[in-house]
């Protein structure tokens, strides 16, 4: 929570979503954020900014450390064990180290029908001092393995928590990808970013919450190399594609393998692509 500003909110949810409990009314939609620390003190002001309950899962909800966070997020915010905060919730944010994600995504009861949310970086420093991935998928199917009946989505982990408190931070628009198995939940999240004036970008299944994990490894790279600077992702329209598909380009698929014609969109400037040739 390193910058904060308000804004004014359109408050608006995804139509009911089947088996589970996330309504329309974002004011009946519980949040749970597990971890209260640099992201955690973004996400819970902002999401209770849009109207959402949040619930703060914390291994010391008493701390006064939570108490002030609990108090800079609003009258409805409230903090309990990461069990109880989960159990109340429709949607559970994770947003613990990866190291402990084992541990906290294994004791949070029956998650069964809820939107939970990985945003966690599963990486270490190699030896040669660039960040190195640490497992053969990505941590949102390792999350979605411990919990089967969880509506697991990938995203928020490309970007740094200042751009959450401050959507303007890096002085235009920031692109967010966003993969899930469940298409109602990943919908219903892109609509939350949409509304937190990020840029969701469909990624696909959650096969695909590697590259975004890896997307976060490019935007460690400033970091490690001790730039002054970071960047941001923007995901610029471009023709080529909409071209090749007039030409017949992958016609034999049958159907198009991405959500992105539903996805909830942030609207920007961009221009419209040139027409073809
Ligand atoms: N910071 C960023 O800009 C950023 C950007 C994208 C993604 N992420 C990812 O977001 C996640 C959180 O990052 P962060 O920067 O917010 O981390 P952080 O500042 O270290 O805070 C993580 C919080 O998780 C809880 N926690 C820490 N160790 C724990 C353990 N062993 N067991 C259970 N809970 C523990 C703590 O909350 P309590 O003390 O209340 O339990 C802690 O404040 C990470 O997976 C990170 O990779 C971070």
């Amino acid at each position: 929570m390193r910058h904060r500003v308000l804004f004014l909110i359109v408050a608006f949810l995804a139509p009911a979503i089947a088996g589970t409990a996330v309504a329309d009314d974002r004011a009946a939609t519980t949040v749970a954020v597990i971890g209260t620390g640099d992201m955690g003190d973004s996400l819970g002001p902002r999401l209770a900014g849009l109207g959402f309950r949040v619930v703060y899962g914390s291994r010391d909800p008493g701390s006064e450390h939570v108490a002030q966070l609990v108090a800079a997020t609003g009258a409805k915010a409230s903090a309990a064990t990461s069990r109880e905060a989960a159990a109340a919730a429709d949607i559970v944010i994770l947003a613990v180290p990866w190291p402990a994600m084992e541990t906290v995504a294994r004791n949070l009861g029956n998650l069964d029908g809820k939107i939970v949310i990985d945003i966690s970086m599963p990486f270490a420093q190699g030896d040669d001092g660039y960040p190195e991935h640490l497992l053969p998928t990505s941590s949102a199917q390792m999350i979605q393995q411990w919990n089967p009946g969880a509506r697991v989505v990938k995203t928020f982990a490309t970007m740094g928590s200042q751009i959450i408190d401050d959507p303007g931070e890096a002085g235009g628009i920031v692109s967010i990808p966003v993969a899930s198995d469940d298409k109602a939940a990943k919908e219903a999240v892109a609509r939350i970013i949409a509304d937190l004036q990020l840029d969701p970008v469909d990624f696909g299944p959650l096969r695909m919450a590697r590259q975004i994990e890896n997307l976060q490894l490019i935007y460690m790279i400033p970091l490690v190399q001790n730039r002054p600077e970071n960047w941001e992702f923007y995901f610029r329209r471009s023709t080529h594609y909409g071209c090749y598909w007039a030409d017949g380009y992958m016609s034999d698929v049958a159907s198009p393998p991405f959500d992105a014609e539903t996805l909830a969109a942030f609207p920007d400037d961009r221009a419209q692509p040139p027409a073809c040739e």
